[in-house]
Parts: structure tokens; sequence; C-alpha cells
């Protein structure tokens, strides 16, 4: 995993490798990180350097070809030549900004490095290894600690930076990142994920032109507007085929990561703590340690790259009891009642779920004392009387008793101004004395740089959790950051980062001796959906954005850094509440599928015939929850605008499902083809369409071709058969090798407007489909026959 020869580093996984030298000077030289290399020298890696290069400056006379603006640099500090972004911004001991550190030793550990304020990967001995760099400023006695940990089952190397001051002057920290890395001059995309409520993460890909790119939040979390992870690509990857490069960080602050093409072509990226309003002082002795930042190399596409992240999320990031656990298909209260219920409302729910086949019930928000609105109540976590009259206790009992976990919603990091707590401790919101404070959802953050205010959230939070059969917790943060204050600081650049590890602190305190709740964090949706969060809970509320259609550009741009496993999904009402946007029920589960189920509707209003089909989409997801949570997950490019595909695949290969999903509907299309990946070329696959049920009411006047006799589409009899009866969509049968299957499946004809039987797939707007792949046993390729088709 880590060789050290003469002044070379090789770190290296399974598939990669990452090759670095210390030059004669004493810096760290970038020379390869990409494919796996048998045994890497620097000849032929190094960028060479026999001219000089116009403009340039010297970084000493005795070479003058040495300049390190044009070196790849693993670190590179300010006011010795390189000019390009610096990872570090240090008002140094000496009161200049210049910085010049360079390499004093190495150890190479065995499993991680223990860090003391943040969470990161974890690791046996035997999974992984570190690399620990001292290096020190020529001049002052300020340490930098380079660490990187090489997981090689995943292709992953973690990078994160320790400054150390034994300077008898304090040193004060403007900007030091997770990592710095030069890429070698190529055409690279950047691809990233942006968005707002109800909109997140929506993928853009960019050329990376000269300039600096950046990514960023400073919302106070990692935020909806840019999450921290980005890849860099060579121009023509796609989704199954090219070099790329994954970047993020596990951290659920302020981020920041910068990607700088330079006038030699190369690339630099920067990640790690956003420098805005950052300042930290560290006097002698002093340490700051920087998050961790992952990175990852595949020369298999995106679908490689994600494949990375996934298998080092479920494997290093996500821990405690739920790791690598199958996760309940559960019913949140929120969309079918908001904070209008009573405890007979909720048991009826209750009921209704179980029937359904849901395995936990989540109490969304309004359970506690004066929260009818969104005005008041957070801050105090005492069961409203009126709702909830026999209190928590009595309730969670109920309702295990049905056979049903219980879980419940609470948002600890926040206060009302109408609540028990702002009127007896005003001083524990931030917010700024003789300034008026802006208000965000009518509510203030709790200021959690204050140990104070720690305790009363660990000791108020862990009570509740004890007064009642909890087993699930949905923690949510719903505001953005402003009046940053926090009483007890040192100094104010302190606040964002100083929250961050009392919010880790926190939770950790609630947690650890809770290992058995499932926790789901939530920050309006996806506002907080990062790797430093996914160390505590190991699901995440994708987006408050239900409507399978906005969920397949929500979803699937999580899937380029997230497990299905970690991706809350739900099933909602339709017409969609966000959109107005009117949805087959199919659809709605077979996007939610692809994560961790749920179903936020009012089962009271459900027909017979949407409960049936929810039981059976409950029963299929439950028999393929492995597949579905933890299989191989691939996005497929299909040829049209208008479709997308998705597909796990089973660890041993034996069974996938792939999600075939339409847009708008197109008159007269040409066929589809649904793309398959990841099976096994000489295995025989038997394919079938998950049988899906068409509501009636959806063909309106057309349903009249079909029936013996005429009956009206707006009048009673039409919405009585709607009710209980629905039509079936074409169902499709294969049989073939898997090397036939992966060469895209040709389907049948979607309708195009002249003719109807029972083999015209239905698919409209939004239609969508499952296939199930099965494997059967090994087969000659000679006897594989496609098109097989079964009349459902
Ligand atoms: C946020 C969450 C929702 C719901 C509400 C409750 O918006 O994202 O899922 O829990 O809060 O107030």
């Amino acid at each position: 995993m880590i060789t050290h020869d003469g002044d070379a580093f090789h770190l290296f996984t399974n598939h990669t490798s990452y090759y670095f030298r210390i030059t004669k000077f004493g810096h760290l030289e970038q020379l390869y990180y990409g494919k796996r290399l048998a045994a890497p020298s620097p000849e032929s890696l190094e960028l060479k350097r026999t001219a000089q290069v116009g403009s340039a400056v010297m970084y000493d006379e005795a070479d003058p070809y040495y300049c390190l603006d044009i070196l790849p640099l693993e670190w590179s500090g300010i006011g010795k030549g390189d000019f390009r972004q610096s990872p570090a911004e240090i008002k140094m001991p000496d009161g200049t900004f210049v910085s010049d550190f360079v390499f004093v030793s190495h150890e190479i550990l065995s499993g991680t490095s223990e860090m003391s304020s943040l969470p990161a990967a974890t690791g046996e001995k035997s999974e992984c290894m570190t690399l620990h760099i001292q290096m020190k400023d020529r001049m002052a006695d300020l340490f930098l600690h380079l660490y990187y940990t090489v997981f090689s089952d995943t292709d992953v190397i973690t990078r994160r930076t320790v400054l150390e001051n034994k300077d008898e002057k304090p040193a004060v920290i403007r900007k030091l990142m997770s990592f710095m890395l030069d890429l070698f001059p190529a055409e690279y995309t950047i691809t990233t994920f942006h968005g707002a409520w109800i909109k997140e993460m929506h993928r853009q890909c960019a050329p990376v032109g000269n300039g600096l790119y950046v990514v960023q939040s400073t919302t106070g979390t990692s935020s909806n507007r840019q999450n921290p992870g980005f890849f860099l690509a060579e121009k023509s990857a796609s989704e199954e085929y090219g070099k790329v490069y994954g970047f993020n960080l596990v951290y659920s602050g302020n981020h920041y990561s910068g990607i700088e093409r330079t006038h030699q072509g190369l690339v630099r990226v920067v990640s790690g703590i956003n420098p805005h309003c950052f300042e930290w002082t560290l006097e002698k002795d002093g340490k700051f340690e920087t998050p961790e930042a992952i990175m990852t190399f595949s020369d298999s596409g995106f679908n490689g790259a994600s494949g990375n992240f996934h298998d080092f999320i479920n494997r290093h990031i996500v821990r405690g009891d739920w790791k690598n656990m199958e996760r309940p298909v559960l019913f949140n209260t929120w969309e079918s009642c908001f904070m209008n219920f009573r405890r007979g409302t909720l048991l009826r729910m209750a009921r209704r779920a179980k029937d359904l086949g849901v395995e936990l019930f989540v109490l969304d928000d309004g359970w506690f004392a004066g929260r009818n609105s969104d005005h008041a109540g957070l801050g105090d976590y005492t069961p409203d009387k009126k709702k909830l009259p026999h209190g928590l206790g009595d309730l969670a009992k109920r309702i295990v008793k049905m056979g049903l976990r219980f879980g419940i919603w609470i948002e600890p990091e926040m206060v009302n101004y109408d609540s028990d707590l702002f009127r007896s401790h005003p001083e524990y919101a931030v917010r700024i004395t003789g300034r008026k404070e802006s208000l965000g959802r009518n509510q203030l953050v709790l200021d959690l740089t204050n140990p104070t205010v720690r305790d009363y959230i660990a000791g108020s939070v862990s009570d509740l959790l004890d007064s009642a059969e909890i087993s699930y917790v949905k923690w949510d943060m719903n505001r953005h950051m402003t009046d940053m204050f926090g009483s007890e600081l040192h100094g104010q650049g302190e606040f964002y980062h100083r929250y961050v590890i009392g919010l880790y602190d926190v939770m950790t305190r609630i947690f650890r001796g809770r290992p058995h709740v499932l926790l789901e964090t939530c920050s309006s949706g996806g506002n907080r959906f990062d790797l430093g969060m996914l160390c505590f809970s190991p699901q995440i509320w994708a987006s408050d954005n239900t409507d399978p259609i906005e969920r397949l550009s929500i979803q699937g741009g999580l899937s380029y850094l997230y497990p299905l496993s970690s991706i809350g999904a739900h099933v909602s009402s339709s017409p969609h509440q966000q959109t107005i946007r009117d949805t087959p029920l199919s659809t709605r589960f077979n996007v939610a599928c692809f994560g961790v189920l749920g179903y936020e509707l009012d089962p009271k209003y459900l027909t017979r015939t949407e409960k049936k089909d929810i039981r059976q989409q409950i029963k299929f997801y439950k028999e393929h929850r492995r597949l579905f949570q933890y299989g191989d997950f691939s996005r497929h490019e299909t040829s049209k605008g208008n479709k997308l595909s998705w597909q796990v695949v089973s660890a041993d290969q034996n069974s996938s499902v792939s999600g075939f999903f339409a847009s708008q509907g197109h008159a007269s299309e040409a066929p589809d083809l649904l793309p398959v990946s990841g099976i096994a070329p000489e295995q025989t696959y038997r394919v079938s369409t998950l049988p899906r049920r068409l509501n009636v009411k959806m063909f309106g006047l057309l349903i009249n071709h079909i029936l013996p006799i005429k009956i009206n589409p707006n009048g009673f009899i039409f919405r009585l058969i709607d009710r209980f009866y629905s039509l079936t969509d074409c169902v499709e049968e294969y049989t073939a090798n898997g090397d036939q299957l992966m060469q895209g499946i040709r389907l049948n004809n979607p309708f195009i407007g002249t003719y109807y039987n029972s083999r015209t797939r239905l698919v409209g707007d939004y239609g969508s489909y499952l296939y199930l792949f099965s494997r059967i046993s090994s087969r000659n390729p000679s006897d594989s026959k496609q098109g097989g088709h079964h009349e459902g």
C-alpha cells in the first residue's frame, strides 16, 4: 500500500497509484496519480525542467530551472515564487505571510491516524496504511503534518493536514486546506453538484479553462448550494469509460475547493475549510487539524469513481450498529398531516401503514408543546398535551405493539423566540448584542460553540430518547447561519468551524451510547448531505422534493458521490406538493426504491388498487432490499434525452434490477434500448418486467376504446372503476446470456399512436419500468434467445 524508495513515495490501492518525491530543496513534487503502476520511477513521469520559463522566479540561484510556479507539488506556500492558489495563508510568527515548508521526516503506520476534533474514515490495521510526512517552515518553528491514508480495497486515498506551532510567537491561520494536488496538463471537465431547497444535487459539467473555479458554501453547513464533492475527468469520459478523479470532504460546515488551471496547463486542486471569515490563532504548542479529504481515481468512467465512493462510504465512513445493515421501510407523517394531528390520527395512520408492510413509523414535526406552526416550540421537547395526552412513551408503546419500530423528528440545533428555552436562556441563541438578528424559518441557531449550550442539548435529547421506545431519529436543521457570534470564543474567526466541532461533539455524546438508534439527518432536505454527517447518520433525507421526475436529478446527482444506502427516498401523493405534477404511483416507487424506501402520504385516502400496489411494492423492495441499498449501482446513458436508466447488481452477480425512466413522452418514438452492465457475461439470466398497473383515470375518454360500453370520463361510474380497477401494462420477459443482454435489450414498442395490444408499453409522460434480472445458470451462448415475451 505504501512504499518508500530513495526520495520517492508510492501509495497504491488495488487499481490506482499515487506517486511523489522529495526534491533536492525539500519540496514534495507530485509525479503521478492514476491507474496502478507496477514499479513507478521518476524518469519518465516527472515534468521536465530543461528550460527556464519566462518571467519565472528562481527558487534558488543554484538551479535556474527550479521554479515553484511550474512544479507539480503536494504542498506549497506563499512568497517563494509559486503564484498559483496556495493551500495555506498563514500570518507567520514574524508577522509576514511568507511560508516555505520543506520535508523533515516521515513515518508509515498501519491503520488510520487518530483525529482529535473531527470525524474521519475508519479502517482495520489490515485494511489501510497511513503515511505521515512532517515538514517545517525554513525559518519559523512551524510544522506541517501531511497525512495520507490508503484504503486499497476501495481505491480511495484520504488526505489531511495538521499545523503545529512550536514558535514562541503565535501564528494566525487564515486558510489551511486539507490537501493540495497538482494534476498534469490535460483537457479536464469539472462536474459539480449544485442547487437549493427542493432542487438539490443537480449535476453541472463544464470544461476546466484557465483561471480559478470555486466550489464552496458559506451558509454554515455543507449546504444545498454546492455539495463539497466534485469530479475532474478527461474530456471524453462518460459514465462507463474514461479517466475520472473524484474528491470529497469529511466535513459538514463551510467548505471550499479551488480548481485552478494555470499558465503552464497544470491543474491545481485544493480543498478544505472555507477561508470565508476564518481566522484561527495558534499559540505556542498549539495544533490545528483540518478535515479529512477523500480522493479516488477510476479509468472506468464516472460509474467507476462513484462505485469506489459507494464502497468506501459503506465500509469506512458509516459506522455503528447500522453499518452494512438493511434499513427499514419507513412511514413519515410530515406530508400527510404536517403539524396537525391527534394521538388517534397517528395510531390509525400507523395501523394502516403497518397493513401496507411498513416497518418503522416516524412522527415528524409538530409533536412537542406549542408546535402548531414553525413560529414556536423549538428548543423544548416536552410532548404537546392536547396532541399526545398520554405522552410519547405511551404512543411509542402502542406503535411498537403493532409490530412497528417508532421514530421521532427533532431539530436540536435551533430555538424559537416562543419557547421556554429562549425565555429562560436567550443567551443560548446565536446573535450579536445590539444588532437586530435575522431569522430563518422563524428560528435562531443555538450556539454550539458554547459548552453550556452543548451540555443542554446533549442532556435534553438524551433524556428524550430514553423517555420512550425510540429506535430512529430524524435530526433536522432548517436554517442557514447569520449573525455569527460565539460568546465563549477567543476570536470570532473560529465561529463556523467551532460550531461544526460542537455539533460533532453533541452527536457523539447522544448517539455513542445508543448505537441501536438509526439516525437520519436532514437539513430542509439535502442541505447538509456530506461525509461528516454520514459518520453519525447512516442515512440522510435527500430532499423535501419527492416528485419522482425531480428525484431523478436529485438522487441521480447524489449517486455520483454517495451510496444508495445513504439516500432517504419516499413515495408521496400525486399531484406533487411542490411541482403539481401528476405521476404514476409505479414511477414514484420505481425511483424511490433506488435508495432507502419510505412512504410519506396519507394512507386513509389511498384507493383499494393503490393499497394493493403499495403492498406489492413494499414486498418487492423487501425481497430485493440488499440489492437496492448495497448493490453495485450504475447510471446508464440512453440515446434519448427523455429516457434514463439506473441499475443495481448484487455482489455475486446473481440478481440485478434496472430502472428505465421516461420524462416527457414523444409521439411516434423510436424503439427503446435498455442498457445493461455489470452482470456475468457467461451466465444466463431471466429478465422480466415488474408488473405495473395503470390508473384508469389516466386514460380519460380513451378508456371507451377498450370498454364494451361507453362511460362518462368525468362521471361517478368512471371514478368508481378507478378506485377498484386498474389496467395492466405490458410485461416483457427475456432469457439470454449476460454478454448478449449487455448489448442492450431491445424493448417492445412504446405506444406510438396507431395501435394498442398487450405487448405495447404504455410509457406516456413520466412512465417507468423495473426489470428484474435473475441468474438461472450458465448456458451455451448459442442457446440464448432474446425477445421472448409473456403477455401479462
Ligand atoms: C424540514 C424537513 C421536512 C420536515 C420539516 C418539518 O423541512 O426537511 O422533511 O421534517 O422540516 O418541519
